[in-house]
């Protein structure tokens, strides 16, 4: 046990670092960016940059990087800031559509069960779920996990 740290496993590490959730988000915003349900959501576009940003260091945070996102952001607290934004099955499922092909691009582990790949997925599908809001579930709502990799 020399030598191993608290960060070891987790999947930050497991992967080529900030790297790897550059081209994740990258992949994702490409798809995005050619949707026409979901591009008119975004504040800032056809202008990406920002939300590329956030979400990058959203995810690299989520999964045992750096903490920049809760420097420069604050607390997450999702499901309060995709309230601006009207999300129900359509857009969730717009939504996924473009994360699961943006993982099926940077992710090589496709196959392998409990790989790199399918951990993403099992974090995006519920959480995308947890994010709609037109079912009338108040915001106080948390998903365990949903901002903190682990405590679920
Ligand atoms: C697993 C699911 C999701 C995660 C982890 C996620 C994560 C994030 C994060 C971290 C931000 C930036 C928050 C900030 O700091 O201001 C954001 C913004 C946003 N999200 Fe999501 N999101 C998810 C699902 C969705 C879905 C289903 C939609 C559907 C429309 C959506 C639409 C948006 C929009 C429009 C923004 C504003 C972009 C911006 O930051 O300028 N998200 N999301």
């Amino acid at each position: 046990m020399i030598g191993v740290s608290d960060t070891a496993s987790t999947l930050f590490s497991r992967v080529d670092g900030m790297a790897f959730f550059e081209r994740l988000v990258d992949a994702f915003y490409e798809g995005v960016a050619t949707d026409e349900v979901l591009l008119p959501l975004y504040p800032e576009q056809p202008d990406l940059a920002g939300a590329r940003h956030r979400l990058t260091l959203f995810l690299a945070q989520y999964w045992g990087g750096p903490t920049t996102y809760l420097e420069e952001r604050g607390h997450p607290r999702l499901r309060m800031r995709h309230l601006p934004f009207s999300i129900g099955p359509l857009e969730r499922d717009r939504w996924l559509v473009h994360m699961a092909a943006a993982v099926e691009t940077v992710c090589d582990d496709l196959l392998e069960p409990g790989g790199i790949a399918d951990e993403l997925m099992a974090y995006f599908v519920p959480s995308a779920e947890h994010l709609r809001n037109d079912t009338g579930l108040p915001i106080s709502t948390t998903r365990p996990g949903l901002t903190s990799p682990g405590s679920g």
